[in-house]
């Protein structure tokens, strides 16, 4: 029997709401074992699946793995408590955005590896984005963290920390972008005449249909495009428009975030 990849037991998920939420809810229905693991957090609210308390105290063993799944803001308030029940056996896995390898070693001195990972939402699916980064992972520190987020999508380790961040300002903040050009689709169908609900799964199903047949026949968005827009048709009408703004748009949208990544990675190092 092939066995998939595992959890260093214990694991502790160090906050686990919107994002470490959907990393629990992914590596669940990979079939992860999460019988070693252990969510803190404040309120103490339960996480389907996982033992959950509010305190450090309560944990139990140290982790060999902690997953810090906060709000970046949080960092100078958890970090004192949390280094204490860190030894350097415990690798650190961080998903806070904008916050570097650098300030995290800083904070975590005495821990082991700590690695960087920036996943989008659909990890809870199982067809999530991930990019990883780390200056000290080993080799199979490397292996075992990449099959654990590649059982959450699609996962990949980046050179360096630059790409790392590009990865995040396009990936991690993407679901929301792609959520907002569906409810315009839907606005529009709306404006059009066509009742909320007909116009919001029309849109949705619009997006997921091609993404889907884009991803299984593997042609280019050029070749999509080319494929639904004739000559002088309909949709060549509407492009002339599209073409106009989105580009550029979305350029500066992702530059709007990365420049806010920059700028969380600067409070975290002056601090
Ligand atoms: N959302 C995304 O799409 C996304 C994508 C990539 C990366 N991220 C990163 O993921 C991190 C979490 O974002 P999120 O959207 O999941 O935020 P969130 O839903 O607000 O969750 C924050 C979590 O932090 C916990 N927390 C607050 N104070 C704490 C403390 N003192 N000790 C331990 N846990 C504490 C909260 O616990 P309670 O619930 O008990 O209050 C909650 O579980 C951020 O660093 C963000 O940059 C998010």
């Amino acid at each position: 029997m092939t066995q998939g990849p595992q959890l260093p037991a214990p694991t502790w998920f160090v906050g686990c709401g919107n994002m470490g939420g959907s990393i629990v809810e992914g590596w669940r229905s990979a079939g992860i074992d999460l019988s070693q693991a252990v969510v803190i957090r404040p309120s103490g609210k339960t996480v389907e699946g996982i033992r959950t308390v509010s305190s450090f105290a309560e944990a139990g063993a140290p982790p060999k793995l902690v997953v810090l799944a906060f709000k970046p803001q949080k960092l100078d308030e958890i970090a004192p408590q949390l280094k204490s029940w860190l030894t350097s056996r415990a690798t650190i896995v961080s998903i806070l955005a904008g916050v570097e390898l650098a300030s995290l070693r800083s904070r975590f001195a005495g821990a082991g590896a700590i690695v960087r990972a920036m996943p989008n939402l659909p990890v809870a699916i199982r067809r999530g984005v991930t990019a990883l980064y780390s200056e000290d992972a080993d080799d199979a520190l490397q292996r075992q963290l990449g099959e654990l987020f590649a059982a959450l999508g699609f996962a990949m380790w980046m050179a360096d920390e630059g790409k790392f961040s590009a990865v995040g300002a396009v990936a991690g903040a993407g679901p929301a972008y792609v959520a907002r050009f569906i409810a315009a689709l839907a606005k529009a169908g709306e404006a059009r005449g066509l009742s909320p609900e007909i116009a919001a799964t029309i849109a949705l199903e619009t997006v997921l249909g091609t993404a889907w047949m884009a991803a299984t026949t593997g042609e280019t968005m050029d070749a999509v495009v080319k494929r639904v827009a004739s000559p002088n048709g309909t949709t060549e009408a509407g492009l002339a428009v599209l073409d106009r703004a989105l580009d550029d748009l979305v350029a500066v949208t992702i530059e709007a975030a990365a420049r806010r990544g920059a700028e969380l990675a600067e409070a975290a190092r002056l601090s």
